[in-house]
């Protein structure tokens, strides 16, 4: 079951980033849909491996362009972003340590990635577009 879906209403309009924000998606929906996480730790374990991973390969090429662009946004969307990251490596803190309480950290995740999506990514595509990014 999807948890999350892509919708056309979350595009930022550049190919890159609509691509990783799919990927992220896709991320989440495989840790949804792996069933008693806390019993079946070695298959959530590489999906949460995953998810540090590319979340933080997907800030930094969106972090790349605020730089480079100038985008007068920037401060409060790397706020954001380094939020994100220290939540989820607060979690993954705990389930090395054994814990495992997944699902509310899941609709946690869920619901940042698309309120994110719909509101904050929004408001670079101005930006973005001004610099000739497609
Ligand atoms: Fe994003
Ligand atoms: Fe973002």
């Amino acid at each position: 079951m999807k948890i999350i879906e892509w919708a056309q209403k979350m595009s930022v309009q550049v190919a890159e980033i609509d691509d990783q924000h799919k990927k992220l998606v896709e991320i989440i929906n495989a840790a949804f849909s792996i069933e008693n996480p806390s019993e079946n730790r070695k298959k959530f374990e590489p999906i949460l491996n995953d998810l540090i991973e590319f979340t933080r390969v997907h800030f930094s090429t969106e972090e790349k362009y605020f730089d480079k662009f100038n985008y007068a946004e920037k401060d409060e969307h790397i706020e954001e972003h380094l939020k994100l990251i220290d939540a989820v490596l607060k979690f993954k803190d705990g389930f090395d340590s054994g814990k495992c309480d997944c699902e509310p950290f899941l609709s946690f995740l869920r619901d940042w990635l698309a309120e994110h999506l719909l509101k904050m990514d929004q408001k670079y595509i101005e930006c973005f577009k001004a610099n000739g990014l497609e």
